[in-house]
């Protein structure tokens, strides 16, 4: 079928259908972006009310889009997204929909065991050729892989908050992934118009390694008595450039999620100081103040 003779050319899958199960903040992103760029998508998910609530979203998030390119053709405008929307269709079914899928992408609860429940009941009624993945920030891979009998069909595709908004896609290859099934995520990832970056299946993989670890010490400096929230804040931005300072990024992300992965990582390997679990952090946590989302973390929010 393809003129080129270079063997990964040949063989690596080209998705155009896929099955993105979990219609949360990051499965309706990730449908966005898909259905933007041209894929034909399902969008999967417990109710028909949660997938009604996430095309809302993803409606509004289009239509946030159309307000600036389209500033001045509103039609137009309504016309690009309701074409968009075209690209999207929604099922409570995923055993319906995996027979036509190239790539099953999986953004549901992060629950070891829920996500290899789902994928070991696809695999057997999944052509051969698609490929499984999962946008899991903290759970290894290689454990969600095991459920089924693709293990060389199977990586890792993780994506950032808000999906349509951040450019990076990290591939995650297994030991067991093959060439083919990564390029095949690596060209998805570029498909969608984002830039993928290469990791192993590692904690954390890249970003959340590095960045992690960095929020934590920020909370030590600050109990420590170091300096302010306030202050930590203002030095990281306009003295490292970054967008937005430790707590307010942690506020964005949540304290419970900090508090699950470093748990996690400080279980594995306890000796590991940049792992050691911080008090203030797990008392905000205990009190309900998780962040943006309860309207309390670090900082209070209206
Ligand atoms: P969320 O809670 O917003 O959405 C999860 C969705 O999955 C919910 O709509 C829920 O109804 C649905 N769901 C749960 N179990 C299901 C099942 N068995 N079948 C079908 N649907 C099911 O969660 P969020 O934040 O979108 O995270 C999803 C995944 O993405 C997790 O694995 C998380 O680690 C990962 N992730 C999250 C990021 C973030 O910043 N929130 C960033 C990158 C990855």
């Amino acid at each position: 079928i393809s003129r080129s003779f270079s063997s990964s050319a040949v063989r690596s899958v080209v998705i155009k259908n896929v099955m993105i199960i979990g219609g949360g903040q990051m499965g309706a992103g990730i449908a966005q972006v898909a259905a933007s760029t041209g894929h034909s998508v399902t969008l999967v998910d417990m109710s028909e009310d949660i997938l009604k609530k996430s095309v809302k979203g993803i409606e509004g998030s289009l239509k946030r889009v159309v307000k600036k390119k389209f500033a001045d053709k509103p039609e137009a405008g309504e016309e690009f997204v309701q074409k968009i929307l075209q690209n999207v269709s929604i099922s409570t079914d995923p055993a319906a929909a995996v027979p036509t899928s190239d790539l099953v992408l999986e953004a549901i609860v992060e629950n070891l065991k829920v996500k290899q429940d789902l994928f070991s009941r696809l695999d057997k009624l999944a052509p051969a050729h698609s490929i499984f993945a999962s946008n899991t920030s903290s759970l290894p891979i290689t454990d969600i892989a095991s459920s089924t009998s693709r293990q060389d069909r199977f990586g890792g595709l993780h994506f950032f908050n808000p999906v349509p908004m951040m450019k990076l896609v990290e591939v995650i290859a297994t030991s067991a992934t093959s060439q083919e099934t990564f390029d095949s995520l690596l060209n998805f990832s570029k498909a969608l118009g984002k830039t993928p970056v290469s990791c192993k299946d590692t904690p954390g993989f890249i970003v959340n390694r590095l960045l992690v670890p960095y929020m934590i010490e920020a909370l030590r400096l600050h109990e420590r008595g170091h300096g302010s929230k306030e202050d930590i804040d203002i030095a990281m931005k306009l003295g490292a450039g970054y967008p937005m300072g430790p707590f307010e990024l942690s506020d964005y992300v949540g304290l419970d999620t900090m508090k699950f992965i470093i748990d996690g990582w400080s279980e594995k390997d306890p000796d590991n100081p940049l792992f050691t679990p911080s008090e203030l952090l797990n008392k905000l946590v205990a009190e309900g103040k998780l962040g943006k989302k309860t309207g309390e973390g670090f900082y209070k929010y209206k």
